[in-house]
């Protein structure tokens, strides 16, 4: 269903005018930006401990979003390895002309947890 939204809403923001393209539309990196935020959020809290990103596996981009419309940022835990966590983020639109919300992008980011001096350290811990 595409007006279903699933996981965790990990963040909320209204887009503003300094993050358009040229085109006047939500540019694409404070998407992804936003997305990688929302999954450092659900991985440090899942982890409780220092997180990076290490790899973002997909992204698709599947429409546009409007000034003023309310990105809401979605985390759905899809795997716990060792050290690693992978989610599926998605972004959603709700604007004052739609009842429903919009998928507007989904993708698959890989978080590790980290130790003190940067180095992997497992996820569950005693
Ligand atoms: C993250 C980092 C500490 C990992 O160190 P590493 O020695 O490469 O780690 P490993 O090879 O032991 O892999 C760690 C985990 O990531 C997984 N992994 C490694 N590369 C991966 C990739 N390209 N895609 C998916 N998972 C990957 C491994 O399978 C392992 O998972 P597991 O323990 O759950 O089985 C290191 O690569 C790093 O510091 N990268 C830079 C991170 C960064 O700056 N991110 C951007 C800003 S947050």
């Amino acid at each position: 269903m595409q007006n279903l939204t699933s996981g965790e809403l990990v963040i909320q923001v209204v887009a503003m005018p300094a993050d358009t393209n040229a085109n006047g539309d939500i540019f694409g990196g404070w998407l992804v930006s936003h997305m990688d935020m929302g999954a450092g959020v659900a991985s440090r809290r899942r982890a409780n401990c220092r997180v990076v990103t290490i790899a973002i596996e997909s992204l698709n981009f599947i429409k546009p979003v409007s000034v003023g419309d309310t990105v809401c940022f979605y985390a759905n835990l899809l795997k716990v390895g060792r050290t690693s966590m992978r989610f599926k983020m998605e972004a959603w639109t709700l604007s004052l002309q739609d009842t429903l919300p919009k998928k507007v992008a989904e993708g698959i980011f890989i978080f590790v947890a980290i130790d003190e001096e940067g180095r992997p350290c497992p996820v569950d811990r005693d």
